[in-house]
């Protein structure tokens, strides 16, 4: 590997995680950072079908990164339940294809994870923690693991919760999808809010920077490699987080109702899934944002003054 002017590609760079990590690296003096994505376009952007794994090792060959960062995914539980074929493809097959071509040119691999891997009923979690999923994209994520696991040793798997941060539309990210919801309901109209899984939200900034730690860390500590865990360390329900963005949107929070049921449609959720960060902590890695002094950055490109509904 080149310690001092290190290659880093990037996929999934256009996606909700994919921007800030890109941000990021690329702000390092002396790293050559290359993103890939695949139906959106970029200056700079290295577009692929990861799906179509057979182009993978000549794509990789043309790039000759001494990091990978996969971070593209199909990310998505209740598409993933409709389509686990396709979702295999990329997140299994794709993965796979990443790892055999980072083992076989001693490249650096980190597979961005899910707590999802994790049923719910156990927390915290640590990266030793026996795994088991109870969706098709959380069973996903898990192969896609264990995928980048049987292909070699010198590799990271880092797992996330639900993840919010600057989005192109506010149904980007599960989190701003909640105040979407609330900015398009009814006048008067009460809003019943899922108020039974407890959540860790996790700026997308904060695990970007996260990411270019570790790979500083790697850089220095050859021997750095495993599965790592980073979160946010705030309990919240969708219920809470609705109650947070009621605070600036125009719109009255006792139209929220919460409701204390599992979801009754959908991807079955776990209940919670809490991650446990402390092995990340321990190397002097980490950042976090506190989620209410986040929101109003992300909200305002999305907000129109109107009058309080
Ligand atoms: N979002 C969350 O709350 C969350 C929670 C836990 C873990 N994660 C994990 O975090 C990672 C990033 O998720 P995200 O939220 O950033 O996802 P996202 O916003 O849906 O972005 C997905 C990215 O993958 C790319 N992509 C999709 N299909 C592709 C294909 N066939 N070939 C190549 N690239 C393809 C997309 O490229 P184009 O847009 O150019 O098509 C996009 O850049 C994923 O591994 C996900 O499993 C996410």
């Amino acid at each position: 590997m080149n310690l001092s002017t290190p290659r880093i590609l990037i996929t999934g760079a256009t996606g909700l995680l994919g921007r800030p990590i890109l941000h990021a690296c690329s702000a390092v003096p002396g790293w050559r950072v290359t993103g890939a994505s695949f139906r959106r376009g970029g200056p700079g952007l290295e577009r692929i079908d990861l799906s179509q794994t057979a182009q993978i090792p000549a794509f990789l060959d043309r790039l000759a990164p001494d990091v990978i960062i996969h971070s593209a995914a199909e990310r998505r539980p209740d598409v993933s339940e409709k389509d686990p074929a396709g979702t295999q493809r990329l997140n299994v097959g794709a993965t796979a294809a990443l790892a055999h071509w980072a083992a076989a040119h001693q490249a650096f691999l980190i597979y961005i994870s899910s707590d999802y891997v994790f049923d719910g009923t156990k927390a915290p979690y640590t990266p030793a923690s026996p795994t088991h999923p109870i969706n098709a994209y959380g069973q996903s994520k898990l192969d896609g693991e264990q995928a980048v696991r049987a292909a070699g040793r010198d590799h990271a798997i880092l797992r996330v919760p639900i993840l919010y941060g600057e989005v192109e539309s506010l149904d980007e990210s599960p989190v701003t999808v909640l105040a979407k919801n609330m900015l398009n309901a009814r006048p008067g109209e009460r809003l019943a809010m899922e108020n039974w899984a407890t959540r860790y939200p996790t700026h997308t900034r904060d695990v970007a920077a996260v990411l270019r730690q570790m790979v500083t860390h790697k850089l220095t500590h050859p021997d750095f490699s495993g599965i790592f865990h980073w979160s946010g360390d705030e309990p919240m329900t969708k219920y809470d987080m609705a109650c947070a963005f009621a605070r600036l949107l125009p719109f009255d929070p006792a139209r929220l109702v919460p409701d204390n049921a599992p979801p009754a449609s959908g991807a079955p959720r776990p209940k919670d899934c809490h991650l446990d960060s402390s092995a990340l902590e321990s190397l002097g890695i980490g950042q976090r944002t506190p989620f209410a002094s986040a929101l109003p950055a992300l909200l305002a490109p999305h907000l129109r003054p109107s009058p309080r509904k």
